[in-house]
Formats: structure tokens, sequence, C-alpha cells
């Protein structure tokens, strides 16, 4: 199957955002963030918020890039909190990272990069695809409560003090979502830590 063909199956598309985790190397270092990015004319693109480290490493020519895909809101969480808690393995043939525990992988050329004074916008080529996880997966609602409390906690520091309150307001909807949804102690955990994390960058403003 054409690898346009895989990524399809997979949900990729050119309509809707896909929350991936982008992986690269710099000089034997492993950096992971995530990142939305869209399908289009057989290449990914998404746009990189130039305050983050990810963007100076991006415009410093990483050695390789992949794409790794998940469900997994504990890897989501330590792609944002605990980076240095991610575990990498490397692709054979190809010496891309890949995050241990994700489903699949995806190995990338960076075909261009456009920057404006905020964000840098990224195509990448998919070259090559590893599945890992053959087995579907049923929709998690801590899942999206996780995920979605990530996304609103690190847009804290970009926005006025108004606007954070009103997103830490929505953090604690989705510890509500997190907390019906399930009782398993270590999701529970983590979806406190970004409650506290958020108080205390509100409280830095
Ligand atoms: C699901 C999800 C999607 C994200 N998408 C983007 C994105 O498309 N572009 C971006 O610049 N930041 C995005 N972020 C925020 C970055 O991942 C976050 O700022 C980054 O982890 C900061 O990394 P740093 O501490 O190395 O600078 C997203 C976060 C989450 C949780």
């Amino acid at each position: 199957m054409y690898i346009n063909d895989i990524l399809r199956k997979m949900g990729f598309s050119s309509t809707t955002y896909s929350e991936v985790i982008i992986t690269l190397t710099k000089g034997g270092e492993k950096y992971s963030m995530p990142i939305g990015v869209k399908y289009l004319r057989k290449r990914f693109e998404g746009r990189i918020y130039r305050k983050t480290r990810i963007a100076d490493i991006i415009l410093s020519q990483p050695e390789k890039i992949s794409v790794c895909v998940t469900r997994d809101p504990i890897i989501f969480y330590r792609a944002v909190l605990e980076k240095e808690k991610l575990e990498y393995i490397e692709v054979s043939h190809y010496e891309a990272p890949c995050i241990v525990g994700c489903d699949a992988c995806i190995i990338c050329n960076i075909e261009s990069i456009s920057e404006t004074n905020e964000w840098l916008r990224i195509v990448l080529n998919p070259v090559h695809t590893v599945i890992y996880n053959v087995y579907p997966r049923p929709f998690h609602r801590v899942e999206y409560g996780i995920v979605e409390a990530l996304v609103y906690y690190t847009k804290l520091p970009y926005v006025d003090r108004a606007t954070a309150e009103k997103y830490y307001n929505y953090i604690l909807v989705f510890r509500e979502t997190v907390y019906r949804s399930t009782t398993d102690k270590k999701y529970r955990a983590i979806i406190d830590k970004i409650v506290a994390k958020a108080k205390e960058v509100l409280n830095k403003r």
C-alpha cells in the first residue's frame, strides 16, 4: 500500500487537525512536542509557535524528524510537562527517533519552513511509516480531557490575564471530564498536576 493510502487510513486529512507528537534529533539530543497537523497534497503541514524550543531547533536543521502517532494521554502529558521522562527507540535503517509506546511513527523530511514573527510554518514530506499497534482503540473521554487540558495549559503564558483565567476554568471542566470517565489513579493524578501547574502559571502573571 502506498504511504498516502496508509496515512489516510490512519485518519490524516486536509480538513481536520491530527494531534501528533513531532520528534527530532539534533546533535545527539532528542526533542518532542505535541503539534496539530493537516495532511495536504501528501504533506504534513503545521504551525510552530516561535517561542517554543523546537522552533529554534527546526531552524538549525535537525538531523532527523518523525511524527509519532498516539492516543495515550500520558505520552502527551510527558511531551509537554515531563519531556525528560519520554523514552525513545530508533527506527532501523532510518535512525529516526520514535517515542516508546506510540502506535505508529512516520519518518519525514523537512520540505520547507516559512517564518512569520510569531510562527514557523513547516511542511513535512512523509517517507516511511512504522505501525506498532494494529488493534483498534475505543474512544476514551479521559484521553480527550487530558489532551484538551494540555492544549489550554500551553496557551496560558501567551494570553492576557482575563483569557488566562478563562482557560484555567476550562481546565477545571476537563478535570471533571477526566474524573467522570475514569477511576484510574494515574489519569486523575495527571489532570490534578495539570490543574496545579496551570494555577502556578496563573499566579505568576
Ligand atoms: C494536543 C496539543 C497540540 C498542540 N499543537 C501545537 C501546535 O500546533 N503548534 C504549537 O506551536 N504548539 C502546539 N502545542 C503546544 C506545544 O506542544 C507546547 O507549547 C510545547 O510542548 C512547548 O515546548 P517547549 O517547552 O519545548 O518550548 C500543542 C499542545 C498540545 C497538548
